[in-house]
């Protein structure tokens, strides 16, 4: 027997000791995630409260998924109806949210659904609007390199940093850059836009393609985008996450180990997705991007008449109402920061030259058909003020140009891994749409039956 023949037996035997011993603790690990999920899942389900969904409580919690247009229900609708007064802190960042500021009856974050443990949930009506999951992670890329390619005004990357950082201590506002998931995607592309424009700039560069979402000498290229691990950590699925409270800005602790399961055995995420969707089930109202018209509609009708009737209505009533919940419920230890308690101005996401609702109307003479009124003019406004700052920050990276025309230009195959990858999403949307359509249609009917 040579030497090697000799040691073939034992090193076989020592291999398949490691294979199975490696089999084993995969299979321990699986049953850890499943067991974590299935334990974090029963215990969010239990706390759901169901009765009397459709009447809206003291304090209303709009869950704004990024990019889905929620910002004009917040300038549009929200603030015609609350007096900033009424707002709670912008909470946008959780070291900015302010538990004890008194009066606050609605809260307008980013924040997701673990929130409602700062909150009191038998109190809590929460809305939300779904986007189609491809327009969404379309939008957010766009988004990401809009806000940073602001800062190419800036000789340098260190120089753009120091400027943003001396802006944002002396106004003394919640920029883009606080915000979570901004605060992540947009230093990413900011750097990513830097380099690249430096390799341009010392290579002579000048390749143009076709695609404005793949052109790799202005931009990170979509495809990167998408499979790079901060898009798969915050971007893909997010709706979900954000609904079922397991992002990555979650406030509960066990949150972060069940989201890693979830991203590392997909089987899982289903149990998340039953949760998501009983919160949907659970919540006044849920709107979609798509269906812009009707969404607004129903939003007037079912939120708006209820905020309407709840604060005029009870109008002297109210302030102690208000009181008397924050008291009770937002007893945590205080933030030390106030300043987000004023509707300040983000220098990079809110135009300033947003219509407000004070003095525009008194509150006691609000109607739906005022409300959905002024709502037309301001969306008309608001719209024309982002596209201009659009046009104009992308300008910096010229020739990317995200139009429609650009957007027909993406290789299906990007498309279907954008779909692939938010499975949960795609799944959570289509459950939207026949909630919606529901609830459309009581509207409808209700307005109907009101005329006759
Ligand atoms: C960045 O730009 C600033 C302002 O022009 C300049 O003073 C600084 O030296 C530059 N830094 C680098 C690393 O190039
Ligand atoms: C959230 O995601 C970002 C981007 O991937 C990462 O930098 C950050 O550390 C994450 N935060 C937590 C709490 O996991
Ligand atoms: C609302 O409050 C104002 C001033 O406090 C009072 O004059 C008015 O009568 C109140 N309206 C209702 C409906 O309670
Ligand atoms: C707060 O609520 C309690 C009952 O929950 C009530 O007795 C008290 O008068 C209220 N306070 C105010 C200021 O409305
Ligand atoms: C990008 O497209 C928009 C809409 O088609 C257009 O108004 C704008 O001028 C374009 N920007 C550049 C830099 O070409």
């Amino acid at each position: 027997m040579d030497f090697n023949s000799k040691w073939i037996v034992p090193i076989l035997i020592i291999g398949s000791v490691f294979m199975l011993v490696n089999a084993s603790s995969d299979e321990d690990d699986y049953q850890r995630c499943e067991i974590a999920v299935n334990n974090w899942a029963a215990s969010q389900l239990s706390q759901e409260v169901k009765e009397d969904k459709h009447t809206l409580r003291d304090l209303l919690f709009f869950l704004h998924i990024p990019r889905t247009g929620g910002r004009t229900y917040f300038h549009c609708f929200l603030k015609k109806l609350y007096s900033s007064k009424l707002e709670c802190p912008r909470s946008y960042d959780k070291l900015r949210f302010n538990p004890r500021k008194a009066h606050c009856r609605l809260l307008v974050t980013h924040d997701d659904y673990s929130m409602m443990t700062k909150l009191p949930h038998d109190k809590t009506s929460v809305v939300t609007i779904l986007r189609n999951p491809v327009d969404r992670v379309f939008s957010t890329y766009e988004f990401s390199i809009e806000v940073a390619a602001r800062f190419l005004v800036h000789p340098n990357l260190t120089s753009a940093m120091q400027m943003a950082g001396r802006l944002r201590k002396k106004n003394n506002v919640v920029s883009t850059l606080d915000i979570w998931p901004w605060k992540y995607l947009v230093p990413w592309m900011r750097e990513d836009l830097f380099s690249r424009r430096d390799a341009r700039v010392s290579q002579n560069l000048n390749h143009v393609s076709k695609d404005s979402y793949n052109m790799e000498d202005f931009a990170m290229p979509l495809l990167q985008y998408i499979n790079d691990p901060i898009a798969l950590d915050i971007v893909h699925n997010g709706a979900t996450f954000q609904v079922a409270g397991l992002t990555n800005n979650s406030n509960l602790a066990e949150s972060h180990e069940v989201r890693m399961c979830v991203q590392k055995y997909h089987s899982l995420g289903d149990s998340v997705l039953d949760v998501a969707k009983r919160r949907l089930d659970n919540m006044l109202y849920v709107g979609l991007t798509e269906d812009h018209k009707g969404s607004a509609t129903t939003f007037a009708h079912v939120v708006g008449a209820q905020v309407i009737s709840q604060l005029v209505g009870s109008n002297s009533s109210m302030d102690h109402q208000a009181n008397n919940i924050t008291e009770q419920s937002y007893s945590h230890a205080a933030s030390e920061s106030q300043h987000g308690q004023h509707t300040s101005i983000s220098i990079d996401e809110s135009p300033s030259n947003i219509p407000t609702a004070d003095g525009e109307f008194r509150k006691s003479e609000m109607t739906v058909g005022k409300l959905m009124e002024s709502y037309e003019s301001c969306i008309g406004n608001l719209r024309k003020s982002q596209s201009q700052r659009r046009i104009t920050s992308l300008k910096r990276i010229s020739p990317v140009n995200y139009t429609k025309e650009a957007r027909r230009q993406v290789p299906e195959s990007v498309i279907e891994q954008i779909i692939s990858l938010n499975r949960l999403d795609m799944e959570l949307y289509k459950y939207a749409k026949k909630l919606f359509a529901g609830q459309h249609e009581q509207t409808v009917q209700k307005l109907v039956s009101a005329v006759i």
